[in-house]
């Protein structure tokens, strides 16, 4: 198992994620604490898809002694977003809407150039405003919102980013992100620029106020760093509530990646193209012929079809558990199961890319 804000592969294991990166389990006693401020719980909560998190505990008793958070989170732009970038921002917008909290959203369009060989910032730059628009289409609030590449309101951020950098020194750079010798230098300082929205509202305010980051657990090392150098500079350490992968089409292994298309859904792949991935390539739990399939069961564990709608697009706990269990039992083929999903993302797509051509970005912009 791989796991850094660059690579993530081999098969996951959580548990030892929460050992390794030192990050705490979310338990039943946190979930029934968040659900009395919300009243609800996200089905990513109710499903354990966000299984870990630092210091929401001390969020929640600021919180309930009146001292609201601002939300912060990210996307690196590279190329189209897949599904498995709108995890985060979905369950950012869930927080937003039940705790009326502000957001800020990173686009890293200079860590994208400094990461990926070929591309040019003129690249990533020009797709930072392609993924704001699928960004800001999950529906966040506009005036509580605000949006930025990096390249754009570079003055702020640089200003911001020389304190961090300056506490951040080559060894633990080495340590957290395994840097070596081979990679560039870029890298290391860009680490600096991703710390910066965890204390721009707090130096914008002139006062601190605390802030929650959800992310995939593949960004923690950014935050680690992030967070044992803002007490140093006089800020609160940064809260972060983290989420599994959401899985590739092709197997349980790894993560979702763009660089792999096959394993991917792209939120512009269209219902052909859906249904076409999705019939060749989900990794089923099924058995090899219909006859050995009704009789010995399907595998819903290992089953990528299945395990996209539990984790995203079967929010009843009822239906999700009868195709389960007609799954198991035989009753339900591989075929059955995936034309259940493909309607369910078509249907979803559908919408995200209604909601997508109504977005007004120059009400969420911040440039310097
Ligand atoms: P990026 O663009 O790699 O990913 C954007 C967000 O999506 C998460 N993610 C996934 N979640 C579930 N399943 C997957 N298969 C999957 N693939 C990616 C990532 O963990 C991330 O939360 N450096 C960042 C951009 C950034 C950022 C941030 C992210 C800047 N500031 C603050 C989170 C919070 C990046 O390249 O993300």
């Amino acid at each position: 198992m791989k796991v850094t804000p660059w690579e993530v592969s081999g098969q996951i294991d959580y548990d030892k994620l929460i050992k390794e990166f030192g990050v705490e389990k979310i338990d039943d006693k946190l979930l029934s604490r968040i659900k009395k401020h919300t009243g609800d719980l996200h089905v990513f909560l109710r499903r354990k898809l966000f299984f870990a998190h630092r210091d929401m505990n001390w969020l929640l008793d600021e919180y309930e002694r009146g001292n609201k958070f601002y939300l912060y989170t990210g996307r690196g732009p590279s190329e189209g977003m897949h599904l498995g970038h709108l995890i985060p921002f979905m369950f950012t917008k869930w927080l937003q809407d039940k705790f009326d909290v502000p957001l800020y959203i990173q686009l890293t369009d200079d860590e994208k150039f400094l990461v990926k060989d070929k591309l040019t910032l003129k690249d990533t730059h020009r797709m930072a405003y392609e993924n704001a628009l699928d960004v800001v289409a999950v529906g966040f609030k506009p005036g509580k919102t605000f949006i930025f590449s990096d390249l754009d309101y570079s003055k702020t951020l640089y200003n911001n980013a020389l304190l961090v950098a300056k506490k951040l020194n080559l060894s633990t750079a080495k340590a957290v992100f395994g840097i070596t010798n081979e990679d560039n230098v870029g890298k290391i300082f860009f680490a600096s620029m991703q710390s910066v929205p965890a204390f721009l509202p707090s130096i914008e305010a002139g006062r601190n106020i605390p802030c929650l980051i959800p992310h995939g657990i593949d960004q923690d090392p950014y935050f680690r760093v992030t967070r044992d150098i803002l007490p140093k500079l006089g800020f609160y350490k940064p809260a972060s509530i983290q989420s599994q992968f959401l899985p590739p089409l092709t197997g349980v292994e790894g993560k979702m990646s763009a660089s792999q298309h096959e394993s991917a859904i792209y939120l512009t792949d269209d219902e052909k193209i859906v249904a076409n991935k999705i019939r060749k390539y989900a990794f089923s739990g099924g058995q090899p012929t219909i006859q050995e399939h009704r009789e010995k069961g399907g595998n819903p564990d290992i089953d990528v079809s299945f395990i996209w709608l539990k984790m995203i697009f079967e929010e009843s706990d009822e239906k999700l558990k009868k195709i389960h269990d007609d799954y198991k039992s035989g009753k339900m083929l591989t075929s059955e199961l995936k034309e259940i999903l493909i309607e369910k993302i078509n249907k979803f797509l559908i919408e995200h890319r209604k909601n997508r051509e109504k977005v007004k970005l120059d009400k969420f912009l911040l440039k310097d």
